[in-house]
This record gives structure tokens, sequence and C-alpha cells, in this order.
């Protein structure tokens, strides 16, 4: 479980409330996942919510960083982008196999690590740049 900290400060209020949002989410799959297996719709709004709300929340980061000349704008539009690959791959293998358990570990534990990784190496360099 991945609990959000003082350390994942951005600089940026909304930005961090939309980082504890994508950390209650994959936290949430975590919990599905240990649970009794939930019918595959539950998986299915869970997913369509991330994959759109990760989207939005990028794009909105991304102009912050851009509007504020942080030195990481490209690169954190380049990780964006990688994320972004990674997840459609999943989506796909999601859509041929369904619900399997062992896909699904495999995205929240990636997700769980990249956002952690990301916040805290990329995202935070927002904060010596706005005022
Ligand atoms: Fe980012």
């Amino acid at each position: 479980m991945l609990t959000w900290s003082e350390q994942f400060a951005t600089g940026s209020g909304l930005v961090d409330t939309q980082h504890r949002m994508l950390i209650d989410k994959i936290n949430e799959l975590e919990k599905l996942l240990s649970g009794s297996s939930p019918a595959k719709s539950v998986y299915d709004g869970l997913l369509d919510f991330l994959g759109l709300y990760v989207t939005t929340h990028f794009k909105f980061e991304e102009q912050c960083m851009e509007r504020a000349h942080c030195p990481a704008h490209e690169k954190n539009k380049q990780a964006h982008a990688a994320f972004l690959d990674v997840f459609g791959k999943f989506k796909e293998r999601y859509q041929k196999e369904g619900a399997n358990p062992e896909l699904l570990k495999n995205l929240q534990t990636v997700a769980s690590d990249w956002i952690k990784n990301h916040i805290l190496t990329v995202d935070i360099q927002l904060k010596s740049c706005v005022k």
C-alpha cells in the first residue's frame, strides 16, 4: 500500500491532490486483488477511470511545468509517454485475457513503483520552479 507523504509534495496543491487520487486508485486495485474476486465490471470501471485520470493529470502537470519553466519539463513528458505506452500494452492484454489476477497484480505493482519513483525524482522538481 502506497501512502502520500510530505516528501511527495510538488509545490502545487492541485498536482498533489491528483497524485493522492492516483495513489488511492492504485491502492484500491491492490485491495480488490486481495479480497474475494469481484466481478470483472468492477475492474473495468477502475481501469477506465485510472486511464482517463492519468491522461488528464499528465496533461495538467505538463502544463504546470511548462508554465513554470521547469527544467524537468521534457523529462516529465517523456516519462509520461513511456508510462502511457506501458498502460496501453496492459490494456491490450486485459482486453484479450480478461481479469487475469496475475496481469492485474503486475499492473498494480508496476503502477505503484512507477508513480512513487516518478513523483520523487521528476515531479518534485516542480517545487523549486513554482512560486
Ligand atoms: Fe509527472
